[in-house]
């Protein structure tokens, strides 16, 4: 039955029902009632940078039944800038998009991108890319600016390390950005209107993570993030620190798997009990011409579709998949941005459809039998 959640979760801006669980893994699929939108979880969320989601249009994310995109608040803070977005209404307004909104705080986007960041216990110092000014983020400007931009979901500015540091830095890290939360949770002015989600750090370390979740569940927040992952570690330690994670935080609220979008691992970590993800991945490679299907993905740019007048995916129901074959794709996505933005849209599609799948299985309850299928196909073994 639909309507009676078998778990629950009122924080006031967020409303989290549980409605089927799986009978076998901690697979479970949920409704999250957003200030904006209600998103039907496990979901996959696009990523966008400055406001706009790479070779796409809200318009289109719309039609292809996306819930949730992602924001930055790194570049939104830098540009359009916080002023600009007061004046436009929020950037729900500016960019057209009636539905749910993630931001990151930004910190991550600056280590992973400028390498030039340097951390102290006050915030993140950085190099404006812009103008060369050195600028420091501090978890209070992140906020600051989160609540400016008025997404549905913020996350707090975490102290991120690679997955593959070891020894005192990722003990250092983890402290810190729980530090660093409890002064997020301070400096958050819309609690009603708008959810803080702590992240999760601790590297692949056993206790760090361990200790890092059992502090954040003390917070009580409204849902919570597992960060710091899927940087070049051995899928068995990534899945491992997951699952260790869903063990502990709390089973009625909605668990978000950052910076996650390859397809095994969508099916993998929704079986460990994680409810959201995003990735650049999708939008990404679809701008070197990778076109993702069940098998893996298609490079387009390779001669062997030049003659070639399938569709990328003859069961895909996407616009691309409908009007335009291999063979044209090829063709343009050589030169074109056309075949980009083509691309991007079946890419999207197919992210979609395969959580849809997974929803669908799990409320079904054949969860397992789902996943045997999906390795079979994509690794062409039994498992
Ligand atoms: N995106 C991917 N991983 C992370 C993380 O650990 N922290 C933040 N803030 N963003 C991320």
């Amino acid at each position: 039955n639909l309507d009676t959640p078998l778990e629950a979760s009122n924080s006031p801006a967020l409303r989290f029902e549980v409605f089927a669980k799986c009978s076998t893994t901690k697979a479970r699929a949920s409704k999250m009632h957003l200030p904006h939108y209600t998103a039907h979880t496990p979901m996959f969320m696009p990523v966008g940078t400055m406001g706009s989601i790479k070779g796409i249009t809200t318009k289109q994310l719309e039609a292809l039944d996306c819930h949730v995109i992602l924001g930055n608040t790194y570049h939104l803070g830098s540009r359009p800038g916080p002023e600009l977005l007061e004046k436009a209404g929020g950037l729900h307004k500016f960019m057209a998009w009636d539905r749910g909104l993630l931001t990151d705080s930004g910190g991550f986007q600056m280590v992973s991108l400028l390498k030039l960041a340097n951390i102290t216990e006050d915030g993140v110092e950085f190099e404006n890319p812009h103008d060369g000014q050195k600028m420091m983020l501090t978890p209070e400007m992140s906020i600051g600016l989160q609540n400016a931009i008025g997404a549905d979901i913020m996350m707090q500015l975490d102290d991120v390390v690679s997955s593959l540091t070891t020894g005192p830095r990722v003990e250092e890290a983890m402290w810190r950005s729980v530090r660093w939360l409890d002064r997020s949770i301070k400096a958050h002015k819309r609690p009603a209107e708008q959810n803080l989600f702590p992240i999760v750090q601790g590297g692949l370390d056993v206790e760090l993570r361990t200790k890092s979740a059992q502090e954040l569940v003390k917070r009580d927040s409204p849902g919570y993030a597992i960060g710091g992952l899927s940087g070049g570690e051995a899928k068995g330690s990534f899945w491992r620190m997951v699952s260790l994670s869903t063990d502990i935080l709390p089973t009625n609220k909605p668990r978000y798997c950052m910076g996650v979008g390859y397809a095994e691992d969508l099916v993998v970590c929704s079986a460990l009990g994680v409810d959201m993800y995003d990735c650049v991945f999708p939008t990404r490679t679809a701008r070197f011409g990778n076109a993702l299907v069940r098998t893996g993905s298609l490079c387009l740019k390779q001669g062997r579709y030049s003659t070639d007048f399938e569709p990328i995916d003859k069961n895909c129901d996407c616009p691309t998949c409908a009007n335009y074959t291999r063979a044209y794709l090829h063709t343009t996505a050589t030169k074109e941005t056309t075949a980009c933005h083509l691309i991007t849209v079946h890419n999207i599609a197919y992210q979609m459809r395969l959580m849809l799948d997974i929803r669908q299985a799990i409320v079904e309850d054949r969860y397992p039998a789902f996943i045997r299928d999906f390795m079979r196909i994509r690794f062409g073994k039994t498992v």
